[in-house]
């Protein structure tokens, strides 16, 4: 029987929503004409349509919800070039010009998020601090060493370190200095307010359904059309995929506690190396610090109970950290691509005008910037030194082990998930199930009122998995390429792009 998150302490929502405002700009209002449409109003797009604005462009960012509400608005919002572990892999793969390209890159983010906080005089508690990923038993240590190696040969900060701030004992730690910590939202609402106008936009509440390249390229929405020179599509999961993205691309959720600590609050940025990492860092707030903790990831629509997942997080924290109380829980989900380089230039090999930014695997603070400031380039025909690592459509060895194993691993939700599952359960309200009923295999949900039931075909609308019941945030999760959808069957993020097909039980 799932477990029911009733139990589970702290309010259901992250903290950068619950410290901003909601925002409220316009859908489009009909058809509009611009020199660069930008699908999606994330951290990547609205960093693309602010450099490609102040380089004297116009743009258009299109968003399905809200600007800075979808990925952007649950990350743990760490500004750094350490993540986890990776430059001395990068070095090994992908040869040492690349992976000082990957270096140079994510540390050009760092200052360019600094500038335009500066330039811009943007409030968003941007603060300079370490940035450590750190080992508790002795056995990891070896990997460590070697990344600071491989790191201050590239020419970043690094240093291998035996003591952390952090309250318990570590065997070893990378630290990074300069790194840095800002509010992701009020960073991004500042970046909006100052987008619209002299030929720009931001519309939200438009759903994007296609997308035609063309000279100018069309883009249809449920409110109107946009034509446009160029589109860079920033929507999480790229739109339309003859690149095979959905081949190369894996979903991630990881889940997040916000609590208050009786005790000091350690000063940086931590996250555990080792197959299950651990994320560590705080913000200020109202009262005092929050402690962020993160941690329990697993592909998306395969995280079976993921209730447990909060209390095993909750569980971790209060072993390492005098935890006074529980003031936020919220997840996230993260796509990874095959070599752990996200893909940022054109979407396929023959596109002209066509662009996508998306795979951060877990470090889109950088990751964006990077691809905002790459892609502006690109667009602007600018020589990027970053720009053949990153080329979505470039040939490696490297991912080719782990593209195997995921296409095995979607190639058994396609099948196995369609003769699983058969029986009825009673949903108590508020629960979810994919269910046997006489229309055939049925995604059921029982609202909390306990008397209205929804139920829906259980096929994803993007390529026909089955979706899979998630309890703890209450959606509809497909196990292949991480499409969610609400309760009530509503998209929340895609590959796809329609609801659930409602169905009558
Ligand atoms: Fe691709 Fe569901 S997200 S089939």
């Amino acid at each position: 029987m799932t477990n029911t998150n009733d139990a589970l302490p702290g309010r259901p929502i992250s903290f950068w929503l619950d410290t901003t405002p909601r925002t409220k700009f316009p859908p489009l209002p009909d058809n509009v004409s611009v020199d660069v449409a930008v699908v999606g109003g994330g951290l990547a797009g609205l960093t693309a349509a602010t450099l490609l604005k102040e380089a004297g462009q116009t743009v258009a960012v299109l968003e399905m919800g809200h600007i800075a509400q979808g990925v952007t608005g649950y990350t743990t919002a760490k500004i750094t070039s350490l993540h986890t572990l990776i430059y001395d892999y990068l070095i090994r793969h992908f040869g040492e010009e690349k992976a000082r390209a990957y270096a140079d890159a994510n540390q050009a983010a760092i200052e360019q998020i600094a500038a335009l906080v500066t330039r811009r005089n943007i409030a968003c508690d941007f603060t300079r601090t370490e940035a450590y990923t750190y080992a508790e038993i002795e056995d990891d240590v070896n990997p460590l060493e070697a990344e600071v190696k491989a790191a201050a040969r590239l020419g970043l900060p690094a240093a291998l370190t035996y003591e952390t701030p952090l309250p318990f004992p570590v065997a070893a730690a990378v630290r990074f200095d300069g790194q840095a910590r800002f509010h992701p939202r009020k960073y991004l609402l500042a970046l909006a307010q100052d987008l619209p106008g002299e030929g720009s936009h931001i519309f939200e509440g438009t759903r994007v359904l296609d997308i035609v390249e063309d000279e100018p390229c069309r883009i249809t929405t449920d409110k109107g059309t946009v034509t446009a020179r160029d589109v860079v599509i920033a929507s999480h999961f790229p739109f339309g995929d003859k690149a095979l993205y959905a081949a190369r691309l894996s979903p991630h959720r990881s889940y997040v506690v916000g609590v208050r600590l009786d005790g000091p609050v350690p000063p940086g940025m931590f996250i555990s190396s080792g197959e299950s990492p651990h994320t560590i860092r705080s913000h200020p707030w109202e009262a005092g610090e929050l402690v962020m903790v993160g941690g329990e990831g697993h592909k998306t629509g395969q995280g079976g109970d993921t209730v447990a997942r909060y209390q095993r997080l909750e569980a971790w924290a209060r072993e390492r950290f005098p935890v006074r109380s529980v003031e936020y829980r919220w997840s996230t989900q993260d796509n990874r691509t095959i070599d752990r380089v996200p893909y940022v230039g054109r979407a396929n090999p023959t596109t002209k005008h066509l662009y996508v930014a998306t795979g951060f695997g877990g470090w889109g603070m950088t990751g964006s910037t990077v691809a905002g400031m790459l892609l502006r380039d690109r667009i602007l025909s600018r020589e990027n030194p970053w720009a053949d690592l990153y080329d979505p459509n470039r040939l490696t060895l490297e991912g080719v082990p782990q593209f195997v194993k995921e296409n095995v691993n979607i190639a058994t939700h396609f099948i196995g998930d369609r003769l699983a599952r058969g029986e009825s359960p009673d949903l108590a309200p508020g629960e979810g199930a994919v269910v046997e009923t006489e229309q055939g295999k049925t995604a059921m949900y029982r609202a909390e009122d306990g008397t209205t039931v929804h139920t829906f075909s259980p096929v994803c609308t993007h390529m026909g998995c089955i979706v899979d019941w998630n309890p703890a945030e209450k959606s509809w999760d497909c196990p292949c390429h991480g499409s969610r959808f609400a309760a009530d069957g509503k998209l929340i993020h895609g590959p796809a792009v329609k609801d659930l097909e409602p169905k009558s039980s």
